[in-house]
């Protein structure tokens, strides 16, 4: 469920109409919705253990604007770098809300963190426990920490966002876990509070979850036994969202949340949950005007005024979004076959090849749906494009949340060395 719909035949953003955001602010833009936001919150949330911490995973989308509508409503953050805790202090999201988890964290970083008083590091690697321990001990305190556990599950999604078996590089491998706690349980300036496990993105069966789930609530027995003080259990993010609007059934959070406390249930530990797709998705659009249409020898190519700078999600993943024409299409609206492509200089530089849509013209605008997470994060600067600037409609009231970077800014970033000058 989203807040964009056709009224009087032009998609809204709630009560926005995208062609004045679009005639105001110049395109491609991306556009979120902030009761979308709230509602996705809200809905996975009420659907975990009363006392749950919901951490949104900033890496889904890191604006500012999107933290803080989201902080305001009681959620915390999942970080994943020193610049990913910024933003979330930054949006007013308090340290004892948020968790570090990432498989590098650096000295610096753990340090900030540190300084922020955040929940709990999740590690992945012996070594970064050493690193953590001596981090803290520098600062005087104890550092709250859970290991990542790898459980060897198939997470039956994308394999460049499965993360639960054990090629991957993440977490610590099943076989060591019990020795990595008794590491810790041995330094002075670490913490035990719990254990985490992440699987994988975009899943969008219950299976994968439910075994993973499982495998680490029977391994908080075990190191119970060991006599570790196991008050925490942070089941990572991942919950998939439909990208295809019209034909897939969304993962129901309901029985999702209902699964996690069940097999979490007599534990007695409180839950960490660390969603960013399921929030932020189907809260965010990306619209884009068509340049040209191009006729090919066998293709007909939309051109359109956004790139795979932009969104590459369908470059990097061969992923799905559904494509939508502003001005609502009638019932007997023409029909064509195209591909919808950015004006970059490389072939993966497509969002949709041989969509079936009602037939566009030159100037008409476009809405690439489910783009508000992993979107805008993942843009870039390539061809040297600007990324496409960040709007927040809530009700009637629409702001720019990120604005469009003008081309002298981009290109003030680089220096040329003192051997070069003329
Ligand atoms: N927690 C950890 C430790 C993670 O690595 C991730 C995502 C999440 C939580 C949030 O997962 P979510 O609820 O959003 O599925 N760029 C890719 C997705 C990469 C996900 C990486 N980790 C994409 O566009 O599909």
């Amino acid at each position: 469920m989203n807040h964009f719909s056709y009224r009087n035949g032009r998609l809204h953003a709630e009560d926005v109409g995208l062609s004045d955001v679009a005639a105001s602010v110049g395109t491609p833009f991306y556009c979120y919705s902030a009761a979308t936001l709230e509602r996705h919150y809200r809905v996975f949330a009420g659907a975990l253990p009363e006392g749950s911490l919901v951490a949104f995973s900033v890496k889904a989308n890191g604006n500012l604007a999107v933290l803080r509508t989201l902080g305001n409503l009681g959620a915390g953050a999942d970080v994943v770098s020193g610049g990913e805790l910024k933003k979330a202090l930054a949006a007013g999201i308090p340290g004892g809300k948020i968790v570090f988890s990432g498989v590098g964290k650096t000295t610096a970083e753990m340090t900030a963190a540190l300084a922020a008083g955040i929940y709990q590091f999740n590690l992945e690697s012996e070594a970064e426990l050493l690193a953590l321990d001596a981090a803290a001990r520098s600062l005087g305190q104890r550092a709250p920490i859970a290991f990542r556990i790898n459980p060897d599950v198939d997470a039956r999604t994308h394999a460049k966002i499965s993360t639960g078996h054990a090629e991957t590089k993440f977490g610590i491998p099943w076989s060591r876990v019990r020795e990595a706690y008794g590491l810790a349980a041995t330094l002075k300036n670490v913490e035990i509070v719990g254990v985490d496990v992440h699987i994988g993105s975009q899943i969008t069966s219950l299976e994968p979850f439910e075994e993973a789930f499982q495998r680490l609530a029977d391994f908080v027995g075990v190191l119970r036994r060991d006599g570790h003080a196991i008050a925490r259990i942070d089941l990572g993010g991942g919950l998939g969202v439909p990208y295809h609007i019209d034909n897939t059934p969304p993962p129901d959070p309901a029985v999702y949340g209902a699964m996690a406390a069940k097999l979490t249930k007599g534990l007695n530990a409180r839950l960490i949950l660390e969603p960013g797709r399921f929030i932020a998705a189907n809260a965010g659009v990306l619209v884009a005007r068509v340049i040209y249409v191009k006729k090919g020898e066998r293709k007909q190519f939309l051109i359109l005024d956004a790139g795979m700078n932009d969104l590459v999600r369908p470059a990097l993943y061969d992923a799905h979004h559904d494509i939508v024409p502003v001005e609502e299409a009638g019932p007997h609206a023409l029909r064509a076959r195209y591909d919808v492509v950015g004006p970059i200089c490389e072939t993966s530089d497509i969002f949709a090849a041989d969509r079936d849509m009602a037939r566009l013209k030159d100037g008409d605008l476009v809405a690439i749906l489910t783009a508000g997470a992993y979107g805008a994060v993942m843009s870039s600067a390539y061809n040297a494009r600007p990324p496409a600037p960040e709007i927040l409609v809530k009700g009637a009231q629409w702001a720019v949340v990120r604005p469009r970077m003008d081309d002298d800014a981009l290109l003030a970033t680089d220096r040329i060395p003192n051997w070069l000058a003329v």
